[in-house]
């Protein structure tokens, strides 16, 4: 409980939440249909990627917001997974991965959101492949993603999509690395999954 309306670890350090402000950018709708499919998801199954996705993860960034659902949805008793020690470790990067689940999907290869307007973009493939990933990224290209939301490629990544901005702000550079380094253990896959 304390997690997720305190943005509080429970050994008291800071955990990965949105800054609400950022979040107003989604519109009521949106949110509402985020919230819809959040809920809908499947309860956590005894497949070890699943485990490390919880619902945790996929209220994190709303939780700022509506507090309620949160509420709702996040069964604190029986959180899926423990707590990893802070380092740059593919687990730690796993944990801290699970918030982008939302919008990247339970297996990174990203694309569309369910819920959202037709003109949302679908959301990129953050699996390393060459060709449909972020395969040829470097760790340079993903730290200052964070700080411009510039892709290698120069394209600027709008935030009220990506929110690159306010996820750039809350997460410390070891949590960064160590999301990378996750992201660099998955297998590539398609855009969207295979
Ligand atoms: C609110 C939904 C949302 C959340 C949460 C989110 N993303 Fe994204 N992300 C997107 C969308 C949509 C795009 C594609 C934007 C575009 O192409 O203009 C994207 C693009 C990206 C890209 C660029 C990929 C490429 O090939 O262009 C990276 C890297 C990325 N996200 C990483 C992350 C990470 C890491 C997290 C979690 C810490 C995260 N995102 C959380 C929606 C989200």
């Amino acid at each position: 409980m304390g997690a997720i309306r305190h943005g509080v670890r429970p050994d008291g350090t800071a955990l990965l939440v949105m800054p609400s402000a950022e979040y107003g950018s989604i519109g009521p709708d949106d949110l509402g249909a985020l919230v819809s499919w959040i809920k809908s998801m499947p309860s956590v199954d005894s497949e070890p990627l699943k485990q490390r996705v919880g619902p945790l993860g996929r209220a994190l960034y709303l939780a700022g917001d509506v507090p309620l659902l949160a509420a709702e949805v996040v069964d604190h008793d029986d959180l899926p997974f423990g707590q990893p020690e802070v380092g740059v470790t593919t687990e730690y990067g796993a944990y801290i991965a699970s918030s982008c689940v939302g919008c990247h999907s339970l297996d990174y290869a990203g694309g569309p959101i369910p819920g959202m307007r037709p003109e949302f973009p679908a959301a990129g493939n953050l699996t390393p492949g060459i060709d449909t990933g972020i395969g040829t990224w470097t760790e340079a290209d993903f730290m200052s993603f964070f700080a411009t939301g510039v892709r290698p490629d120069g394209r600027q990544v709008e935030p009220q999509f990506m929110p690159w901005l306010p996820l750039g702000q809350a997460m410390a550079d070891v949590e960064k690395q160590a999301v990378w380094m996750f992201l660099r253990s998955l297998p590539p896959m398609p855009m969207g999954g295979g």
